[in-house]
């Protein structure tokens, strides 16, 4: 039998791209992937640093020009990890050459660029994916199945947050990150689409909302600029009321500048039944309170991942043993691998990840007029 065979080819080197690399190489080991994945090519504008993950990760070929990688005849998926305002080039240009297109979140600098990519990737019939790792973690998927069987009821709040602190000291330096041309929205973009696309997942689509937002260090060292500084150009944090399809109401929070907060991506999805806690700093449990348990003994129990949930099984056999951050990537290139060889949707593609650019884009017009306002209207 002849095995088929799929090139990948990854456009960056840093966080992102070494993570994405590093999934590539582990999801066929741990995965049923009816193909022979290759690590084609990787590309950075940075030539150098291309050429040593190359070596490192056992990439076939090295280039300092994105533009060779997505042309490469070798490469048939292009993951994009470079910065945000790249995306929407790059992957127009992967999908242009009849690609699969990888791309991390968010997926474009706005709802207008995310629409133009997804229109382009539908129009090609390539298949999209955008990385919203967490809603690949176990904890994650095993909550969407509670929610789907019904053990809370109907949902009816959402809270989510998610918080970081690595941009709280105002000696972090300025860079690519705090720039509009760059980056497009400061923490909106970063962390809040991960909790709007959790909330997308777990509550159903947002209709309607209404946030404030601030950018708390205005200035930044230049990196190397002894002295000098740079404005900073997009929002620390951001806190939003939000209204969702089937009538659940909620507050979505996030910020960069949360000092003591490393990953805390969180929310607590109240149901007419029950309610279910999770939090990426704890990310094997799941807590979980249902209304029909004895009152003396009722109260939230917190579950332990493990192979009955979702993915688990994959990485270790027993339960309570802890996947971690790198693990949920390779399940995401797991469910990417998988859509692409099956001929089968993924999630969250672009025109899914798009819904979640005009949330983004609605919480910076409604900060902007002091106002709610509906998604459809972006
Ligand atoms: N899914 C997640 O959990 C997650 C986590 C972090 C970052 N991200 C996203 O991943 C993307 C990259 O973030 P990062 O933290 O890896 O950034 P990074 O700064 O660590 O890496 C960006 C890489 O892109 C390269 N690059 C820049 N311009 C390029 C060009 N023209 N051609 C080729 N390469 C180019 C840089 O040299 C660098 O290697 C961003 O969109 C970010 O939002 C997602």
């Amino acid at each position: 039998m002849r095995v088929r065979r799929i090139g990948v080819g990854v456009i960056g080197t840093g966080f992102m791209g070494r993570c994405h690399a590093l999934a590539f190489r582990t999801a066929p080991l741990l995965f049923p992937v009816e193909a022979r994945v290759d690590l084609a090519m990787v590309a950075d504008v940075n030539a150098a640093a291309a050429e040593s993950m190359a070596r490192q990760f056992g990439f076939a070929a090295a280039t300092g020009d994105w533009r060779a990688l997505v042309e490469c005849p070798e490469v048939d998926i292009v993951a994009i990890t470079a910065p945000n305002a790249l995306h929407k080039e790059m992957a127009l240009a992967a999908i242009a050459a009849g690609k699969h297109v990888y791309c991390e979140k968010p997926m474009a600098l706005g709802a207008a660029d995310a629409q133009a990519m997804a229109d382009a990737a539908a129009a090609a019939g390539v298949r999209t994916l955008v990385g919203y790792n967490y809603l690949h973690q176990p904890a994650v998927a095993f909550a969407r199945k509670l929610i789907d069987r019904g053990e809370i009821g109907s949902v009816v709040r959402f809270q989510g947050v998610n918080d970081e602190d690595y941009m709280a000291d105002p000696a972090v330096p300025h860079s690519w990150r705090c720039r509009a041309d760059a980056a497009g929205t400061g923490t909106l973009g970063d962390l809040g689409s991960h909790i709007v696309a959790l909330a997308r997942y777990l509550a159903g689509p947002i209709v309607e909302l209404c946030a404030v937002t601030r950018t708390v260090i205005a200035e930044r060292p230049l990196p190397g600029g002894a002295g000098a500084t740079a404005a900073v150009e997009n929002e620390d944090q951001a806190d939003i009321l939000v209204r969702f399809a089937d009538g659940a109401l909620g507050t979505i929070a996030t910020s960069r500048v949360a000092w003591g907060r490393k990953n805390r991506l969180a929310c607590e999805i109240t149901g007419s039944r029950g309610t279910l806690i999770f939090d990426q700093e704890r990310m094997n449990e799941l807590r979980i309170y249902t209304a029909d348990r004895p009152g003396e003994a009722n109260g939230f129990r917190t579950v332990p991942m493990g192979p009955p949930h979702p993915g688990y099984a994959a990485f270790v056999p027993a339960a309570g043993h802890q996947l971690g951050f790198n693990d949920m990537k390779v399940l995401e290139v797991a469910h990417l691998l998988a859509g692409i060889v099956e001929d089968r949707p993924l999630y969250p593609d672009f025109s899914a990840a798009l819904e979640i650019e005009k949330v983004l884009q609605a919480v910076v017009r409604s900060a902007e007029r002091k106002a709610w306002v509906r998604v459809d209207e972006v």
